[in-house]
């Protein structure tokens, strides 16, 4: 029996708002998408997620859905969709749309109806709640984009949750009504040939059921570079143990169809055993495994890190591990790691290794250009978080930058209008054309990567000696290691092997030793099997 497809898929991340405009408004939509389908079927690509493209107000880019069973007009239509998702299966690719169960838009039907009548039954799909005895919010909850978790529904004195913006409200999912009609949801999309999901803030549907204090309340997180508030952590808010019951039983809707339909959720865990307990057979098919992009760029470190995640996915049974270092939430790599030309070098090594691994890497747009965040001047910032914060957290416009496809100013080809978020300082430079016509750019490198991924790279993963600063292991025929130390590094390979492909120059093969100079990886294959 062959593996379903998403078992190793490597799947491309578009944040549309910023991928490609074909309408000239300036804001990325589906028939810029279907521009670039050949884009990504050259790049090799098995399968591309499209972040939310439902009618919405915008609140959060779209993240906020006001109608879950129509496109906006700024991104196209549902004819635009079922075209795009033929011409990507004409291409050998897979399609997953992005679902938000968590919360609606505040302008969604049901909030709306909700609003009007505090005695209607609309009500009890949202978590109202009467004020805390000196009239506050109900209890200390934070919003993830900062600021209190409740607003004042000021009509009926009550407070509604919503664990992101107050236009964001959270779903009551102790309402069987809310179940009922997120099955329809999902039975829509599949019914149009949806090759599966990308589910949203996965593991919060469910609260405490008390809602009582969290114990940590105030402060915020650093993920991958990125300010959080504290409360994206938070005990009572995520991962209750009802929240896998709804997944088991998406499960078998996804089971109903034809061609292996699949589900990844969004499990912002850092608890391996958390979050691997999300990805068990009967659960969702993959959970995000955040761990490298939250990992130090270590060398040492990732192999701890690659080790525990690896052995806990399957000690569980999961049938796939994912691996993750960029996406519309986090500061890119390139960045974290430095930025620029070192930046670059180590997001190669980097990225190399991550297409070696056994499992289900996801990149996102732009990395495969060298791409770095984007310093956005204050006064054109977009991101929630930057005005929730009353402009103290910078927030996330700087990795959400437009996609550069040509050399041509002002609109880089990514669109004929005035973009939504400014191009990258380089973009002359860093583009898909021009990039496409060097064979040393960033985006030669992905597509010799993910081309050599595919015809070499098999079987499961086995370690090799390798000094402190690199790591090395071998699948199959072909052997990965890595250097992220300041010096040259040597590990071991069989004799008669030979460089298949490395991230920067001055990797070589002499007898049985690679020699790695600082940030780099290489792939060598033994000769025999080339
Ligand atoms: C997820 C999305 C993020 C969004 C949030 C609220 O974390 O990836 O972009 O803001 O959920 O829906």
């Amino acid at each position: 029996m062959t593996s379903p497809w998403w078992v190793d898929a490597v799947t491309y991340q578009v944040y549309i708002r910023s991928f490609c405009d074909g309408s000239g408004d300036g804001v990325g939509d589906l028939a810029g998408i279907r521009s670039k389908l050949p884009y990504l079927a050259d790049l090799g690509v098995d399968a591309v997620w499209i972040t939310p493209f439902y009618r919405s107000p915008m609140a959060d880019h779209g993240y906020d859905v006001a109608d879950y069973y129509d496109v906006d007009p700024v991104f196209g239509s549902l004819a635009e969709f079922d075209q795009l998702l033929a011409e990507a299966h004409a291409l050998g690719l897979k399609v997953i749309v992005d679902v938000v169960p968590n919360h609606t838009s505040d302008q969604h039907m049901w909030f709306t109806e909700a609003l009007a009548d505090p005695d209607s039954p609309a009500r009890t799909r949202y978590l109202f709640r009467d004020p805390a005895p000196d009239g506050g919010p109900p209890n200390n909850w934070t919003s993830v984009f900062g600021g209190p978790a409740w607003t004042l529904d000021k009509a009926s004195g009550q407070y509604y949750l919503h664990l992101f913006t107050p236009e964001q409200p959270d779903l009551n999912w102790r309402n069987p009504e809310v179940h009922e009609e997120w099955e329809r949801i999902l039975r829509f999309w599949l019914d149009r040939g949806v090759d599966g999901f990308r589910i949203d803030v996965a593991h919060g549907l469910y609260k405490h059921p008390d809602l009582s204090d969290n114990p940590d309340a105030g402060g915020s997180t650093i993920v991958a570079g990125t300010e959080y508030s504290s409360s994206i952590v938070s005990p009572h808010m995520w991962d209750r143990p009802e929240v896998q019951e709804v997944f088991r039983r998406w499960r078998t809707i996804c089971a109903e169809y034809d061609g292996d339909r699949a589900m990844v959720g969004e499990v912002f865990l850092f608890d391996i055993d958390r979050l691997v307990s999300y990805a068990r057979p009967d659960v969702l098919h993959m959970a995000f495994n955040f761990m490298l992009m939250g990992s130090r760029y270590d060398a040492d470190e990732w192999q701890r890190v690659i080790t525990l995640a690896l052995d806990k996915h399957r000690e569980v049974g999961a049938q796939t591990c994912t691996w993750v270092l960029s996406s519309h939430d986090v500061s890119r790599h390139t960045t974290r790691y430095g930025g620029d030309e070192a930046g670059r070098r180590r997001a190669g090594a980097a990225t190399l290794t991550v297409l070696a691994l056994p499992g289900a890497p996801y990149v996102y747009q732009g990395e495969e250009l060298g791409l770095q965040d984007v310093n956005v001047p204050p006064e054109q910032r977009q991101d929630p978080i930057w005005e929730r914060s009353g402009h103290t957290v910078t927030g996330r416009d700087g990795c959400r930058s437009p996609i550069p496809w040509t050399a041509e100013p002002p609109g880089f080809g990514f669109t004929q209008g005035s973009p939504w978020l400014p191009f990258s300082p380089d973009a002359d430079t860093r583009n898909a054309v021009t990039e496409a016509a060097d064979e040393t750019s960033t985006l030669s490198f992905y597509r010799a990567a993910l081309r050599q991924r595919r015809e070499h790279l098999r079987g499961a993963l086995e370690w090799l000696e390798s000094p402190t600063g690199a790591l090395a292991f071998r699948r199959g025929r072909v052997t990965c290691g890595m250097n992220t130390s300041t010096t040259g590094l040597v590990v071991d390979v069989e004799p008669g092997s030979r460089v298949l492909l490395a991230s920067g120059p001055g990797a070589v093969v002499t007898g049985a030793w690679l020699r790695l100079p600082p940030d780099t990886a290489a792939w060598v294959i033994s000769e025999e099997s080339a």
